[in-house]
């Protein structure tokens, strides 16, 4: 038997209750993971809430580590004892113990402990895809990322640095300004009493940035569009505050602009890749260019308050649930 947090209906966060499943034994090509730490990820906000629909009831969350207990006949990369993480697969992850199909669980390298791991599966991941992938970074450009102090900001804020990047982050508070600098965030934009293109424009001596990493959807999207230079780029890779629309004349008046809307989905396969995309995030964790750990825990069972927390903006970092 295990403890899973499950939902039967859209809604607030009071729809996540904790419940006792069954688990069975692997079927082939499967492994059973019993969780050492769950990642809880604003995308899981996004299937709570229907916004990315889910077939009900449903498990929640795709991101976790734990040590593999029992394999299915067939696998044979993964065994038994094996600490292991994921981030693509069934929802589900917000659970002490589940079956997995074994193709998306990733080995963690010694050196990297379960709770490091557990703030690095989908957000350093996503940090990679973003700078190594969508849009290459070569070092020496200045971008502007919005909510540089959140999960997947803390990380990407001390990527940029590595990279040689100058790093211009939103955030809401002074507090969070701090941390996102103190993480290689070269300058910040507290958007609670600054103008994000003034100081955008201030600080790029009026040439604007060539790209924008906006993560927060609705609220940013038309002071992205204006802190661009011509022929920038748009990535827009979230919808914190709520989804956005642009009709591509906009796009043409603002400087003949590129958007794009990537999903991990496309940037992970194959397996081989997604290996490789990984074996990059623990190296720059283990050649010591990104620290991170969770800055907030909560126990599986209070999901529902971690859920609260994360979409009030009272979080920072990486937010982590304990079975
Ligand atoms: N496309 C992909 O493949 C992909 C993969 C992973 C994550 N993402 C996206 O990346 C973003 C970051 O994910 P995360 O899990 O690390 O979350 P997060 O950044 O820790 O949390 C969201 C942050 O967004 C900011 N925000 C601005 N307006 C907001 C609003 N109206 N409501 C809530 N938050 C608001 C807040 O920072 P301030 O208080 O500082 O403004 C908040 O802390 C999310 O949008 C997520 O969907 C996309």
């Amino acid at each position: 038997m295990a403890q899973a947090i499950r939902f039967d209906t859209v809604g607030g966060p009071e729809v996540l209750r904790l419940e006792t499943v069954t688990v069975g034994e692997p079927e082939p090509g499967q492994a059973r993971v019993r969780h050492t730490g769950i990642a809880v990820n604003f995308i899981d906000i996004y299937v709570r809430t229907g916004r990315y629909p889910a077939a009900l009831p449903s498990g929640l969350g795709s991101d976790a580590v734990g040590v593999v207990e029992a394999v299915g006949a067939g696998v044979v990369d993964i065994q038994v004892g094996d600490r292991v993480g994921y981030l693509i697969g069934p929802q589900g992850a917000y659970s002490d113990v589940r079956v997995m199909p074994a193709e998306v669980l990733i080995r963690l390298p010694d050196g990297i402990s379960d709770s490091t791991a557990a703030t690095l599966m989908m957000k350093g991941m996503t940090a990679q895809y973003l700078f190594r992938q969508v849009y290459p970074l070569q070092g020496g450009e200045t971008i502007l990322y919005h909510a540089a102090a959140g999960g997947v900001g803390l990380i990407a804020c001390q990527w940029a640095r590595a990279l040689g990047v100058t790093m211009i982050g939103t955030v809401s508070t002074d507090e969070k300004a701090a941390l996102a600098q103190a993480n290689g965030c070269t300058h910040t934009i507290v958007t609670s009493r600054e103008n994000i293109v003034d100081r955008v424009k201030q600080i790029t001596n009026g040439r604007g940035v060539p790209v924008v990493f906006d993560s927060v959807g609705k609220d940013t999207l038309e002071a992205s569009l204006n802190c661009l230079q011509q022929r920038g780029t748009l990535v827009s890779n979230g919808t914190s505050s709520g989804s956005v629309v642009i009709d591509t004349m906009t796009l043409a008046a603002k400087g003949s602009l590129w958007l794009t809307r990537p999903a991990m989905m496309h940037y992970i396969m194959p397996r081989a890749h997604m290996l490789d995309m990984a074996a990059e995030v623990f190296d720059m964790v283990l050649s010591g260019k990104i620290h991170s750990a969770p800055s907030q825990t909560f126990p599986l069972a209070a999901a529902a308050d971690a859920h609260r927390a994360l979409e009030s903006r009272q979080t920072v970092g990486a937010t982590v649930l304990l079975p």
